[in-house]
């Protein structure tokens, strides 16, 4: 069925366990900046990556609930740790709204692979659920593929730290087995990662790829948009709206900073 004018006009529901998915939200803004957007980030609930998979899947049902009745025409689950937990039961109870998850970015590593180790962060969760084994058995199943559960660092990033000693002396102790071997690639698989890439590329140098699912992402919701007649194309620049459960104003304000980097 072709969408409406209006329906074309309705925001894009953007939600992550806190600020991370604002670095999908920034790819989706280049890609498609005519479209509105609407951020909501659980902060007050962060960090989801080592919570029970039952209790993530009840707070991501909360948050897309809170998403779709502020008339999102779309979900972008922008969130691994959600997406592991809960898109399968969410695409199910709303057939309706095409809903879009993120996944480590380990298709795009494969094919940049000449050897060595491809190293996978992200939060234990993400790294132990069904979802990232059947990923890894698909993309690389005789490739040497190292998952680096790093919980802690979500934290660290909520609080608005993105390099420093404490990222440092975290990212030095994690990658301390890894440093003198060889390495074909690093892949964030954590939406908050990419905002401390920076740190990554100065703990293995500038020569490793550091890979996120960011841009993938975004391209696939333009891709879901205009199969569905959803793309607005009042050829007008965009709103967005940033929301948090979080009652720390500086948490929004973090967020606006954060789409500006
Ligand atoms: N940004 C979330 C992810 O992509 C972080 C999850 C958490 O809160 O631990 O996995």
């Amino acid at each position: 069925m072709e969408a409406g004018f209006s329906s074309k006009n309705k925001p894009i529901g953007f939600f992550d366990s806190g600020v991370g998915g604002l670095s999908v939200l920034k790819k989706a803004i280049d890609l498609m900046p005519q479209e509105n957007y609407i951020y909501f980030g659980d902060s007050k609930n962060a960090p989801y990556g080592v919570r029970e998979v039952e209790d993530i899947k009840n707070l991501t049902f909360k948050a897309i609930e809170i998403l779709l009745s502020k008339g999102s025409k779309a979900i972008v689950v922008a969130c691994n740790t959600a997406t592991s937990a809960a898109v399968d039961d969410l695409r199910c109870k709303y057939k309706e709204v095409p809903i879009i998850g993120i996944e480590p970015a380990l298709k795009p590593a494969v094919s940049l692979y000449k050897k060595g180790k491809i190293l996978i962060m992200g939060t234990p969760i993400t790294l132990a659920e069904k979802k990232f084994n059947n990923l890894v058995a698909k993309c690389g199943p005789n490739l040497e593929i190292v998952p680096i559960p790093c919980p802690g660092l979500v934290e660290m990033i909520e609080r608005g730290i993105f390099e420093g000693k404490d990222i440092n002396d975290y990212l030095k102790d994690k990658f301390k087995t890894y440093i003198s071997e060889d390495i074909s690639s690093i892949v964030l698989g954590c939406t908050h990662y990419p905002f401390i890439k920076k740190e990554i590329i100065s703990i293995f140098g500038a020569g490793i790829p550091v890979i996120d699912g960011s841009k993938g992402t975004a391209k696939e919701l333009k891709r879901r948009l205009t199969e569905k007649h959803m793309v607005n194309d009042s050829g007008k620049k965009g709103r967005v709206e940033i929301l948090n459960s979080s009652e720390e104003s500086r948490i929004i304000d973090l967020s606006y900073r954060l789409l500006e980097i």
